[in-house]
C-alpha cells in the first residue's frame, strides 16, 4: 500500500509498515541488537550494525519522514545532537542566520561550540524579513528559525523565508519542536530541513530523550546520514519504539492540550496579576496572522510575564497540578523559569533586550482536566 496516500492520523497510529510483516506483532518489534548476522561474505540483511542502521530506528525515522512530507529522516540521541548534526554541514567562515529568540541550548550550541570551529552566527529577529535581507553576507549559508519561537513565540513566514533563501541559494532549517508535523508542515512551506527534540510532543510522555533531522534534499540526506553514522550520537531501538508509540497519539494529545491552552491563556489575560500574555492562538498577538496561514493550530505553548517578580518564587513552590519542571510537549503540564533555566545561558544583554526577564514563565499545557489545571492557577494567582 503507498503509504502516502493515508492520512496523517493513520499514518501516526500505523506508523511506516504497520507492524512487523514477518509475525503479525502489532507493536513494531524493538530490535534490540548492535550488530547483525551476515549470510556470507559481502552478503548483508541490510543491517550490519545498530550505529549505521537499526531496523526499529529505521521505522520510527521512515514514520516521520511520511507525516513530515519528507523523503527521509534521521533520528539522534536528542534535539541538540540533531541541531549538532544539522551544523556538520557547514565549514569554518560560513555564516548562519539565527533567529535570536530561540532555545538557550541551541544559542549555546553555536556560541560556545561551533564557534571553536569558525562556524559564524547572526542572532537577529526573524519574524522580521528586512533584517533578515540586511543580514545575508556572501559566507551566508543557512537560515535556522524556530517557529513560534521559544520561550517568546515569535512568529517567522516561512514561506517568504524560504523565498529569501532560494534567492540567496541558502538552506532553510526549520525546529518544528513546538507545533510539530500535525499543526505545521515547513518542508511543504519551502523549507529544506526540519529539526525536532523528539523529547518533547512527538515522544508527548516525559520519558524519553530523541532528536530527528528530516528533509527533502537527497544531497542534504545522505550527508546527514553520514555524519549520523560517523559521529554516533543515534537512537537507541528502545527510545525509538517510545517515539513510535508517542507518534501513535499526537494528533489526540496535541489538540487535547491545545484546547486546554486556548482557555488557559484567555483566563491568563483577564488575571490583574499578569501584564502579558505570548500565545499564537490569541488574535491580538503579533504573529497570529501569520501562524494562521502556515499552520493548522497554535499548539499548547504560552509564556506570561507577571506585573510583580516576588510573584515567581511563590507561584512555582505552590502550584500542585502543574509541575516545575524544564522540558515541553508531554501530557503532564510543565511550568518553566527560562530567565534561571532554559535559557540561562543566552548572555543578559540579549535576554533584556528580547524580555526574557525575571517575570517571564513559560508553560506547557497537557492534557489533564481543564477544571483542575484552571483551579491550579487560580490558587497561585488570586489567593
Ligand atoms: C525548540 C527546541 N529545540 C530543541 C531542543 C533541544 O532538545 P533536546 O532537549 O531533546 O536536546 C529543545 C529543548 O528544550 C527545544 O525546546
Amino acid at each position: 500500500m503507498n503509504e502516502k496516500k493515508l492520512s496523517f492520523e493513520t499514518i501516526s497510529v500505523r506508523g511506516y509498515s504497520g507492524g512487523d510483516k514477518v509475525t503479525g506483532s502489532i507493536s513494531y518489534p524493538i530490535y534490540q541488537s548492535s550488530t547483525f548476522k551476515h549470510p556470507e561474505l559481502n552478503k548483508s540483511t541490510g543491517y550490519d550494525y545498530s550505529r549505521t542502521n537499526n531496523p526499529t530506528r529505521e521505522e520510527v525515522e521512515r514514520t516521520l519522514s511520511l507525516l513530515e512530507n519528507g523523503i527521509g529522516a534521521v533520528a539522534f540521541s536528542t534535539g541538540v545532537a540533531a541541531i549538532s548534526a544539522c551544523i556538520h554541514l557547514f565549514k569554518p567562515n560560513d555564516h548562519i542566520i539565527i533567529s535570536e529568540d530561540l532555545y538557550g541550548g541551541t544559542f549555546r550550541l553555536f556560541k560556545d561550540i561551533y564557534s571553536i570551529f569558525g562556524i559564524k552566527a547572526s542572532f537577529v529577529d526573524t519574524s522580521n524579513l528586512n533584517g533578515i535581507k540586511e543580514s545575508i553576507n556572501e559566507n551566508t549559508k543557512a537560515i535556522f528559525i524556530e517557529t513560534p519561537s521559544n520561550p517568546l513565540m515569535r512568529v517567522s513566514d516561512i514561506k517568504e523565508i524560504s523565498t529569501i533563501c532560494k534567492v540567496s541559494n541558502l538552506i532553510l532549517i526549520v525546529d518544528n519542536t513546538f507545533l510539530t508535523p500535525y499543526l505545521q508542515r515547513p518542508l511543504s512551506l519551502g523549507a529544506d530541513i526540519v529539526i525536532h527534540s523528539g523529547t518533547k510532543f512527538l515522544g508527548g510522555h516525559n520519558d524519553v530523550l530523541a532528536g530527528f533531522v528530516v528533509t527533502n534534499n537527497d544531497t542534504i540526506l545522505s550527508k546527514i546520514r553520514l555524519i549520523q553514522n560517523s559521529i554516533g550520537a543515534t537512537l537507541s531501538s528502545f527510545d525509538s519504539w517510545l517515539i513510535l508509540r508517542g507518534i501513535k497519539t499526537l494528533h489526540i494529545r496535541v489538540e487535547k492540550a491545545q484546547e486546554n491552552a486556548i482557555i488557559i491563556a484567555k483566563y491568563l489575560e483577564s488575571n490583574p496579576n499578569i501584564e502579558k500574555v505570548y500565545y499564537v492562538g490569541l488574535d491580538n498577538h503579533i504573529g497570529y496572522n501569520i501562524n494562521s496561514k502556515q499552520a493548522t493550530g497554535y499548539g499548547s505553548m504560552i509564556s506570561f510575564r507577571v506585573k510583580d517578580k516576588k510573584l515567581i518564587p511563590y507561584i512555582l513552590k505552590n502550584l500542585k497540578v502543574i509541575s516545575f519542571a524544564e522540558s515541553l510537549g508531554g501530557v503532564e503540564s510543565l511550568i518553566t523559569y527560562p530567565f534561571t533555566q532554559t535559557h540561562s545561558e543566552i548572555p543578559k544583554e540579549l535576554r533584556d533586550k528580547l524580555g526574557v526577564d525575571e517575570k517571564l514563565l513559560r508553560l506547557s499545557v497537557g492534557i489533564e482536566n481543564i477544571k483542575d489545571l484552571l483551579d491550579d492557577l487560580k490558587r497561585v494567582l488570586e489567593d
